[in-house]
């Protein structure tokens, strides 16, 4: 039987393109299932999954509940802000005491980067990481990377632009890694001060214009100007960064094509993308978070079949 060459999702630096092409077939099986009138399968029954989750998340926590719901596990949610972390208990202290509950799955968002890995070392649970700080988001890289393969057919030979915070950004680190190993080609463009010194090493193009950068590609997948993860200010001014590098509908009516428009989410409206362009024929916004919860599901399943 195929099954993934790792026993936690943890990053996309991980995966091989065997891995990733696993999890799009299997995910467009449970697409077509989520799509019927009876949504749910029993592959998960008897599996117990918690969904940690130590930073704030709508898209990614709604999803991984839906997609083990459908999947029929039992599911138990945890956010730090009613827990007892507040009375100083340690992150090995939380799962290990979760897991005296008998849990086999954990799917963990933290603000911390490496403390997906840091658990995958210590415990026996396996582990997907939905966000770890500024390192991985996989399963939004793996979603986003669905969907352009659904638009297109194949995402090898595309010209996928990610526009905006990259220093401080988990999805784009996590994107480039997987548009790479799908065989995209993959551009970055925003201020300089929001991209990261090793840039280089990452095989990418970069574009300080961005108009220069959508006359490139195919797809443009904006990212959300991270404040909260900001120590000290890299931009004049929000109104300053959308005046540069806000992409709205006179910037994509001056191109001489068609490009698709993605977010991950949340969207700031008016800073880095106008309405009428989020909400527009060019947008695939609401269709990644619709692949999102068939992406989870594939993972889920995956794993829970994989022999350590
Ligand atoms: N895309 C994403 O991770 O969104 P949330 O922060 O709402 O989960």
């Amino acid at each position: 039987m195929n099954s993934l060459s790792v026993d936690h999702m943890l990053g996309i630096k991980y995966l091989t393109k065997k891995d990733i092409d696993l999890i799009f077939q299997t995910a467009d099986n449970f697409k077509k299932i989520i799509n019927q009138p009876i949504k749910k399968v029993p592959s998960l029954r008897d599996v117990t999954i918690a969904n940690l989750f130590f930073e704030n998340s709508t898209r990614t926590k709604l999803s991984f509940e839906l997609a083990e719901k459908r999947l029929s596990a039992d599911v138990i949610n945890f956010s730090s802000a009613s827990s007892s972390v507040k009375k100083g208990e340690t992150l090995l202290d939380t799962v290990n005491n979760i897991l005296a509950m008998k849990v086999d799955i954990i799917v963990m968002r933290h603000p911390n980067p490496g403390a997906s890995v840091f658990l995958s070392r210590n415990i026996s649970a396996k582990i997907v990481n939905a966000g770890d700080g500024t390192h991985e988001h996989p399963t939004q890289a793996l979603l986003d990377s669905f969907s352009i393969r659904e638009k297109y057919g194949q995402v090898a030979g595309k010209k996928i632009v990610i526009i905006g915070d990259i220093l401080h950004s988990r999805v784009a680190l996590s994107n480039i890694y997987c548009l790479k190993k799908l065989g995209a080609e993959v551009g970055v463009c925003g201020p300089s001060t929001l991209m990261p010194k090793y840039l280089d090493s990452l095989g990418v193009n970069h574009f300080s214009s961005l108009n220069n950068a959508l006359k490139w590609c195919d797809v443009a997948n904006v990212l959300r100007i991270q404040l909260e993860r900001q120590d000290v200010q890299l931009l004049p001014s929000l109104r300053e960064y959308s005046n540069v590098f806000g992409i709205n509908k006179k910037v994509l009516d001056n191109l001489d094509k068609k490009i698709t428009i993605m977010h991950p989410g949340p969207i700031n409206r008016g800073v880095e993308l106008t309405s009428d362009v989020a909400d527009s024929e060019h947008s695939i916004i609401l269709n990644q978070v619709e692949n999102g919860v068939a992406i989870r599901m594939a993972v889920l399943y995956l794993l829970s079949i994989k022999k350590n």
